[in-house]
Formats: structure tokens, C-alpha cells, sequence
């Protein structure tokens, strides 16, 4: 064997698991395997886990925070504008830069497939080229699937549908869109219907930012599983953000869940971004706007947990941590029970790489050896420390490594060090 992980906890509670790796794939999961390896690496108990997934992000924006101002106010429609004044001044190699500083920041943290969006409305579709030359480079190391946006609307901006095909001829791998901004009702339904119908043409999957409003009555999440069905798209088609379904009427929520099952359309909820951006025409009470998160896992639906931003026109915070992502949708959609709380872990992992499509992604023998250890014992205790990625593996070679994240205390009678793992006894 290549490497052998000695007295793991993995996700599902198993502990004192050994994982032996040979070619850069998991050959054996088990108890004391008896197998003898070139390096070994002892978990001491803690959490071994496949990497974190970020279902949906903006790496074409990441780390442009303060171009070329910072956004005064925090709302999305600031955003939005200065993302329009940010666009004409965009170069490639300033795009690459930052995307490659987003993926080294994303690697320390265990956070191996990322889901980006790409802006295709800017006719040059220079982010298109940046970002695929990132994906080839980063390639090794992090899959990073690429989702041609129509940021502008596809039937309100005058190129985009053009832009989208040609995005998609030059390697985008998934169809975006945005719905809830065209012009009206009809012609966000009609954007819908013909997305889908591209998608189905090309074999491609599809990825909506939809219904990212308070409106109760943007309702393109109904549109998008009714193309998906009609199509035969189940398991291929993502709504992302659906906020609108938090101020939605219980009864329509009712038979809206079922539909969405049926068409075989997941969810992604992005809860730093809802919990800021949302709500925001409110006085009191004050709705928080995440997606029903709970309801719809319970309707059999998938469920991912996405970053979306991190420091650019929409969010000023953030550093390409998974936990901190679970931490937020654990506390937004209080999913508090101990069952909840796992879910939420399985958010940004198993879920996410599922609404992907990875291959060879997890824990089971011929999966690919790649692998996260945690500062922590559980998945629970992961996403409360936001616990630190001691090593962080790909196709069975160390890629990262962290310190404990441990104090040194001076305290009479106290211990000499102290970290906050909850220690028994
Ligand atoms: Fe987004």
C-alpha cells in the first residue's frame, strides 16, 4: 500500500477505522487491517471524511472585494451594479490570479469540487476563458465545474442566449440561468423552457439561480421541474438559491415539495449570502429568507449547502470554509436535532458531490483516495469547532497540511494546553 489512515472516525459514527490506498484509490476500509504501507498517518480518533463540495459559487467575482469601491450599502442590487462597473475592467490574468488564490484557499481547507458559475453576458466571455484555464490548471488537484450564467437575463440581455452556446461550446459543462430576472413572469418561464430544452439537446445538466427573491409569487421552481420531468432530466437539474419558497404559502409549498421530488430536482440553499441578502424590504419581523431546507429534505428532496461568495461585489466575507457554510444553514434553517445536524455536515459533502455528478467520490473501496482529517471526532463536532484540516489528501498524496489548532495555557492547576474537543471522563 501507497498510505494507510490508522484509527479513523468516519462520518457515518464508525470508529477505529483503518483506510489503506494504493494508486491513488481507497483499496480497503476496515478495523485493524493487516496491511503494511509506505506512509502512515494515525488519525488518533478524529474524523476522516471525503473533501468538502461547494455546490455553488462565483469564482469569475471571488476576491475582488473593493473593485473598484466597496459595496456601501451590502444589498444585492449594489451588488449587482457594481459588479456592472467592475465587468468592463476586468482582465484575464487578473481573473486567473484571483481564482488561483480562491483554490489554494480552497485546497487548505479540504475543499476539492467546486460548482462556479461564470458570467457569460459580457460579449468577450473572458471570464469563460479564465476560468476554464483555471479548471485545466487546477485540474490535479480540484475539479471545478464550470456554469455558463446569463447574469443580465437570457432573454433580457441581447446576447446572452448566443453567449450561453458558445460558452458551452468551448467547455462549460453545465446551463445556468436566472429566471426571476427577466422582464416578466412569461418570459422568465419561457427562459426556463428553453434552457431545459438546450440542456436536453446537449446531454447537459442544469443549474438555475431561481427564484432568488421575498416575492412568494416568483414561482420558476414550479417551471423548472415541470421542464425537468417533461425532458426526462431527473437528477440533472439544479435550482439554486429558490429563497422565494421561505414567504411562499404553505398550501402551494404543499404540493409545490412533491413536484419537485417527482422531476428529480435538487436544492441549494446558500446561507451566508440568504441570511444577508434577504429580507432586506422588511421592517420587523424580519424574514430570513433561506429556502426551506428541513421541509424539503423531508420531502426526499437533495439538499446542498452552498458558498456562492466569497470577499467580492455581494459579500465581504468568507475564506473557502465548508463548515463555516453547514454552520450558518445548521443555524438559519435550525436544524438543531442531532440527525439535523448531520445533515447539514452531509450538505456540503456526500449531497453536493452527488448534484455534481463526481465519480469515484467516497468512502468505499475503488473510490478515489481522496480524503480530509479533521481536528475533530464527529460530524457535529466539525461543523462547531469549524475544525482545522490537518491533512488533506488527493488521489491518495498529501496536498495540505495544518497544525492542531491548540492554546497554550498559563494557568496554575489548569492544563498546559487546551484545544475544544469535548475530552470525556
Ligand atoms: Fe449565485
Amino acid at each position: 500500500m501507497d498510505l494507510l489512515i490508522r484509527n479513523a472516525t468516519l462520518p457515518d459514527g464508525r470508529t477505529g477505522v483503518d483506510i489503506a490506498i494504493a494508486d491513488g484509490r481507497i483499496n480497503a476500509v476496515g478495523a485493524a487491517l493487516a496491511v503494511s504501507a509506505a506512509e502512515e498517518i494515525d488519525a488518533g480518533g478524529n474524523l476522516v471524511t471525503p473533501p468538502f463540495v461547494d455546490a455553488h459559487f462565483h469564482m469569475d467575482a471571488t476576491l475582488s472585494y473593493g473593485l473598484p469601491r466597496i459595496n456601501s450599502s451590502g444589498t444585492l442590487l449594489e451588488g449587482i451594479a457594481l459588479w456592472g462597473e467592475l465587468k468592463p475592467a476586468l482582465t484575464q490574468e487578473a481573473l486567473v490570479a484571483r481564482a488561483m488564490q480562491y483554490c489554494d484557499w480552497a485546497v487548505a481547507r479540504g475543499l476539492l469540487a467546486i460548482r462556479s458559475h461564470v458570467d457569460i453576458c459580457d460579449d468577450r466571455l473572458l471570464a469563460v476563458e479564465a476560468l476554464l484555464q483555471v479548471k485545466r490548471q487546477v485540474a490535479p488537484y480540484l475539479d471545478l465545474q464550470l456554469v455558463a450564467f446569463p447574469q443580465d437575463g437570457l432573454l433580457r440581455s441581447p446576447n446572452a442566449f448566443a453567449n450561453l452556446k458558445r460558452a458551452i461550446a468551448m467547455g462549460v459543462d453545465v446551463v445556468g440561468g436566472i429566471p426571476h430576472f427577466e422582464r416578466t413572469m412569461a418570459e422568465g418561464a419561457e427562459s426556463v423552457r428553453l434552457l431545459c430544452e438546450f440542456a436536453a439537446e446537449k446531454g447537459l445538466r442544469v443549474d438555475m439561480h431561481c427564484d432568488e427573491s421575498d416575492d412568494p409569487m416568483s414561482r420558476h421552481i414550479e417551471t423548472l421541474a415541470f421542464h425537468a420531468q417533461r425532458l426526462e432530466l431527473q437528477g440533472l437539474v439544479t435550482g439554486s438559491h429558490l429563497t422565494s419558497m421561505h414567504s411562499m404559502d404553505n398550501y402551494y409549498v404543499s404540493k409545490l415539495l412533491p413536484l419537485i421530488r417527482e422531476a428529480g430536482v435538487a436544492a441549494i440553499a446558500n446561507p451566508l449570502i440568504n441570511i444577508t441578502l434577504q429580507g432586506r424590504h422588511d421592517s420587523y419581523p424580519k424574514r430570513r429568507g433561506m429556502t426551506r431546507v428541513p421541509e424539503m429534505l423531508a420531502a426526499g428532496i437533495d439538499v446542498a449547502f452552498g458558498h456562492d461568495c466569497v470577499m467580492d461585489p455581494w459579500y465581504s466575507l468568507g475564506s473557502g470554509d465548508m463548515l463555516e457554510v453547514a454552520h450558518m444553514g445548521l443555524h438559519v434553517a435550525q436544524m438543531t436535532g442531532q440527525d439535523a445536524m448531520h445533515a447539514c455536515f452531509l450538505a456540503v459533502t456526500e449531497t453536493p458531490a452527488r448534484i455534481l455528478g463526481l465519480s469515484g467520490y467516497g468512502l468505499t473501496p475503488g473510490c478515489n483516495a481522496d480524503l480530509v482529517l479533521l481536528d475533530a471526532r464527529s460530524t457535529v463536532e466539525a461543523i462547531r469547532l469549524r475544525a482545522g484540516r490537518r491533512y488533506v489528501i488527493r488521489r491518495g498524496k498529501v496536498i495540505s497540511q495544518s497544525p492542531a489548532a491548540q492554546a497554550t495555557l498559563a494557568l496554575p492547576g489548569r492544563p498546559a494546553t487546551v484545544d475544544f474537543r469535548l475530552h470525556s471522563g
